[in-house]
């Protein structure tokens, strides 16, 4: 008789290993490993899809097609752009943030907007008391009939509940605050949080349930601890947004059912969390053009086009290193945009201290504002304003050149929609809409000669960028 295969199980994050050690090697936990039975292959591959032991047949690939289930729309139109529709039934949805930006009061919106529309849900706070949620709701108006709150951390009970109310959907606030006793580990361990969501993502499928988890995130951006759970659940929801404003964005990095580009956007408020469906005029409702340094981009947040201001203030300094301060863009990608000024347009910054923000909160993550970035620096630096009605899109490469950013189509026909009548535009750019005037322009030093009517010609300035063809 041969002895049952036995293996070494990390208590802290479930990791197997055939030897003892001291510390876990996959979450390096300190005498975490203890001896149990090897889980045999079969079973660990079927767990957590169909639930343990069960088999399902091999089918021709286009017999399983067309048996999608719909989502179900959560009614709140920038949850469901995200979504492509809504929540499918059946799949777990792991919401990230960081605290306080607002994710209970997102889900506790969405649970009440759900319910409103004919769903049964069951909104369940493992961090706050039933008390402190249920003023929330009725502070902001969300007390529908069909929502129904509890407040539990232990798992089972939970499934209690679930057995009781028969909801449609299921949140949890949050999954590192729910503990399944029957797990020897501690409370908010990986083995835990990860266990916790494994048997949740099992009854999620096994009843047609649509669960919502919700996931903190640490400091430095990861969902705290559980980064296995990004593999467990169906779609993760990252809301993030700046502390002083009141701009928050959701948007899917991982979504078994749709596409990814997606960006909703809200704004926090008296009353909660509000759609914002034309963030442009938002953005630019503030907006005093005719002032130096300031110049409008065109820039794309996933799929969704976005007009955002780019500022800039250039002051002289006298130290020896002038400080660069850059607020919702890359600092990275800043100076390397004065570089280029300096390179290949003739610009002295070495002895100017350079601000640059994007007005609003909002967060710039590709090059196409690029152009702007550069233009406000130079418009600040000569103190002269662009022209009124100027949009502004490209990269700037580090041989001055201007390039062409990824949809520029959409971008511009956003700048049309907000009544702007002329793009300054990589040559290599696409015909603009109709209204649209296009300045087509190959150098950033032709940019500024275009703009800022800042000279370019042979003898107006020293250095590499003389006789540049535009
Ligand atoms: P919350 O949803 O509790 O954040 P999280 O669950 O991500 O930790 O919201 C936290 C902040 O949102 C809180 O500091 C106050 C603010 N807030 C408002 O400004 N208006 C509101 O109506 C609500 C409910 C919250
Ligand atoms: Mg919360």
């Amino acid at each position: 008789m041969t002895r049952a295969k036995s293996v070494y199980r990390c208590n802290e994050c479930g990791a197997e290993a055939p030897k003892w050690t001291g510390w876990c090697a996959a979450c390096e936990a300190s005498g975490s490993m203890v001896e149990g039975p090897a889980t045999p292959a079969y079973a660990s591959a079927a767990v957590g899809l169909f639930g343990p032991g069960a088999s399902t047949p091999a089918v021709p690939i286009a017999e399983a097609a067309g048996g999608g289930i719909a989502p179900r729309p959560t009614t709140i139109d920038e949850v469901d752009r995200v979504l492509g529709g809504g929540l499918v039934p059946g799949s777990v949805t792991l919401l990230g943030g960081e605290p306080g930006v607002g994710k209970s009061t997102l889900l506790l919106q969405v649970a009440s907007a759900v319910a409103s529309s004919g769903g049964r849900c069951l909104y369940v706070t493992a961090e706050e008391s039933a008390q402190q949620v249920a003023a929330r709701a009725e502070r902001l108006g969300t007390l529908a009939p069909g929502l129904w709150l509890a407040a539990e951390s232990l798992l089972p009970n939970v499934i209690g509940l679930v057995d009781d109310v028969k909801p449609d959907v299921l949140v949890l606030d949050s999954v590192q605050a729910m503990v399944d006793p029957s797990m020897g580990s501690t409370a908010g361990s990986l083995a835990q949080v990860r266990g916790c969501a494994h048997m949740l993502v099992n009854e999620a499928k096994r009843r047609g349930l649509t669960v919502v988890l919700v996931g903190h995130v640490t400091k430095e951006g990861g969902l705290a601890g559980p980064k296995v759970l990004e593999h467990v659940v169906d779609t993760v929801l990252s809301f993030e947004g700046e502390r002083h404003h009141a701009l928050r964005l959701l948007r899917a990095t991982k979504h078994r059912f749709g596409s990814t580009h997606e960006l909703g956007l809200f704004e926090m408020g008296e009353g909660g969390l509000a759609g914002v469906p034309d963030p442009s005029a938002l953005f630019l409702a503030d907006r005093q053009p005719g002032i130096p340094g300031s110049v409008v981009a065109p820039v794309l947040d996933g799929q969704r086009p976005l007009l955002v201001e780019v500022q800039a203030l250039v002051v002289p300094s006298q130290a020896p290193l002038p400080r660069r301060t850059a607020q919702g863009v890359d600092l990275g990608r800043l100076s390397q945009v004065l570089a280029v000024l300096e390179r290949w347009a003739g610009l002295t910054l070495s002895r100017a201290e350079v601000h640059v923000a994007v007005a609003g909160g909002v967060r710039v993550r590709e090059p196409g504002a690029d152009l702007a970035v550069a233009l406000a620096v130079a418009s600040s630096l000569v103190d002269r304003p662009l022209p009124v009605g100027l949009v502004a899109c490209g990269e700037v490469g580090l041989g001055g050149e201007l390039r062409q950013v990824h949809r520029t189509d959409r971008r511009l026909s956003e700048a049309v929609r907000l009544g702007f009548e002329t793009a300054l535009v990589p040559a290599s750019a696409p015909d603009g809409p109709a209204g649209l005037r296009l300045d087509r322009v190959r150098s950033l030093r032709a940019a500024l000669a275009a703009s800022l009517l800042m000279g370019e010609g042979p003898g107006n300035s020293p250095g590499p960028a003389r006789g540049r063809d535009r």
